[in-house]
C-alpha cells in the first residue's frame, strides 16, 4: 500500500516536472503573435508587407529575424528609425518569441513589377557571386541566411545598399561592396521575380 502511495506520488511529481519541448515552443508562438500584433501596422497581415519598401517578415527565418531584431533594439542598425524606436520595447525573449511566430507564416511572393531584362543580368550577378550558394538556389534562406527570393523589390535595394555603406555590418555580406548601384537594381528585380 505504501509503495503504492508513493509511486502515485512520484507519477505526479514526474508529470509536474515534464515539460516537453514543444509546449514552450507553443508557447513562444502564441505570445510572439500577441505582441507582434503591432508589427501588422507597418507589416501587414501575418507579415504579409504590401507596397515596395519594407520588407516582408512572414515566413522569414526565425534566426535571421531574432538577429535583425537584436541588432534594431541594440541599435546597430541605426539608421532604420522605426525599426530601432520598435523594437526597443521588447525584451531579448520577446523578440525571439515574435519572430518565432512571424516565421510560422506563410510567405508569399511579391507582386512588385519586374523589370525582365534587368533581371536577367541581376540572375548572371548573382551566378557570378555566389549569392544562392548562402541565400538557397530559391533565395530560401536558412538559418542565419535571410530569405531573399521573392521579397519586395524597394526593400532589396535598400538594404543591399545599406550593406554596402557599412550601416549594418555582415562580414558575409562584404562582397556587395564591390557592386554598383546599377548591378543591385538589377539583383533586386531579380530576387523580388523568384519564384
Ligand atoms: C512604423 C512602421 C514599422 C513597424 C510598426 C514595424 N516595422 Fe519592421 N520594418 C519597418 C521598416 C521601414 C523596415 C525596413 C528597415 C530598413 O530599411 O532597414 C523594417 C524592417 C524589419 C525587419 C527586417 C526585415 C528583413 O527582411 O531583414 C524585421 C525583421 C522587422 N522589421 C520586424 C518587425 C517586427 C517584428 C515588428 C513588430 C514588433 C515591426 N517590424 C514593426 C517598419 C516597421
Ligand atoms: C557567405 C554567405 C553569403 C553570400 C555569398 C551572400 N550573402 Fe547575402 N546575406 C548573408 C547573411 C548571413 C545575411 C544576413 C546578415 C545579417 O545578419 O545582417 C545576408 C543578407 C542579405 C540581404 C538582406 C536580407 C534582408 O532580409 O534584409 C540581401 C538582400 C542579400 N543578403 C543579398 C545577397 C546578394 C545579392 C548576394 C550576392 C551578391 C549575397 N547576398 C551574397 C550571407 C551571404
Amino acid at each position: 500500500m505504501i509503495n503504492g502511495k508513493l509511486l502515485f506520488f512520484m507519477a505526479i511529481v514526474a508529470a509536474v516536472l515534464y515539460v516537453p519541448a514543444t509546449s514552450f515552443a507553443e508557447a513562444s508562438v502564441s505570445e510572439g503573435k500577441r505582441l507582434g500584433k503591432t508589427c501588422a501596422g507597418c507589416h501587414g497581415t501575418a507579415g504579409n508587407t504590401p507596397g515596395e519598401y519594407i520588407g516582408k517578415i512572414g515566413g522569414q527565418n526565425p534566426t535571421y529575424m531574432t538577429k535583425a531584431l537584436t541588432e534594431f533594439a541594440d541599435g546597430k542598425r541605426a539608421k532604420s528609425v522605426e525599426m530601432s524606436i520598435v523594437s526597443k520595447g521588447y525584451t531579448q525573449e520577446q523578440l525571439k518569441s515574435i519572430a518565432m511566430y512571424y516565421s510560422t507564416q506563410k510567405w508569399v511572393n511579391s507582386t512588385n513589377n519586374i523589370n525582365m531584362a534587368k533581371a536577367e543580368a541581376g540572375k548572371a550577378i548573382a551566378m557570378d557571386n555566389g549569392c544562392m550558394d548562402c541565400h538557397g538556389a530559391n533565395g530560401e534562406g536558412m538559418d542565419e541566411y535571410p530569405r531573399i527570393g521573392g521579397q519586395n523589390k524597394g526593400y532589396l535595394y535598400e538594404v543591399m545598399k545599406r550593406y554596402k555603406s557599412g550601416d549594418i555590418k555582415s562580414d558575409e555580406m562584404e562582397l556587395i561592396t564591390e557592386l554598383n548601384d546599377a548591378q543591385l537594381d538589377k539583383l533586386a528585380n531579380y530576387l523580388s521575380g523568384i519564384r
